[in-house]
């Protein structure tokens, strides 16, 4: 009888680890926002190719060709305004942007170069990444949207 007890208990306990309550902190408690998130960033960026962004920018076509000229408007740009922050190759104050494609769509790419402050208080991958870099914001560089999609496509050929 008294093992019984002691079973019911420890189910009791379970259940109430695994409750709703800290999925709704990944999303911040955002009103619509998926709730089904998991945790971590490396869990998040297995479903990357679902996430968009927040900001502008709902759709981008890559053509299979990169543009040599975009992304050598692109290059002039990053080393201007981005190089303080980040390294072509490896993670330095913010991520790499090697290989960014093989993580983010481009549409969460450039909503992430022309709308930090929301991606990173708002998006799922942004709230995360955050964290990662421990609370140090990604600045708005005020870029325009051809500008950020010229950046862009000089990401496609690190
Ligand atoms: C003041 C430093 C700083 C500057 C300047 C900066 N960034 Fe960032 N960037 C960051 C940090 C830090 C992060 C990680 C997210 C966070 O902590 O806000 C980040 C994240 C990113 C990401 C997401 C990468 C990933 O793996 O998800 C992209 C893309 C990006 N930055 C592009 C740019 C571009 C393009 C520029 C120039 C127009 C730029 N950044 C300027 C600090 C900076």
């Amino acid at each position: 009888m008294i093992r019984q007890t002691t079973m019911i208990f420890l189910l009791y306990l379970m259940a109430s680890c695994s409750g709703g309550g800290e999925k709704t902190e990944a999303t911040g408690g955002i009103p619509g926002a998926r709730t089904d998130l998991p945790k971590t960033l490396a869990e998040v960026e297995k479903d990357f190719a679902s996430f968009k962004g927040i900001g502008p920018v709902t759709s981008v076509t890559l053509e299979e060709a990169i543009s040599e000229e975009m992304a050598a408007a692109g290059k002039v740009i990053f080393d201007a305004k981005c190089s303080a922050c980040h390294k072509t190759d490896k993670r330095f104050i913010g991520p790499e942007p090697k290989n960014v494609l093989s993580r983010r769509t481009p549409e969460w790419v450039m909503n992430m170069i022309l709308n930090p402050e929301e991606m990173v208080s708002k998006d799922p991958i942004g709230k995360l990444l955050l964290v990662e870099y421990n609370g140090s914001p990604m600045a708005n560089q005020n870029l325009t949207q051809d500008e950020a999609r010229s950046v862009l496509e000089y990401f496609r050929t690190l």
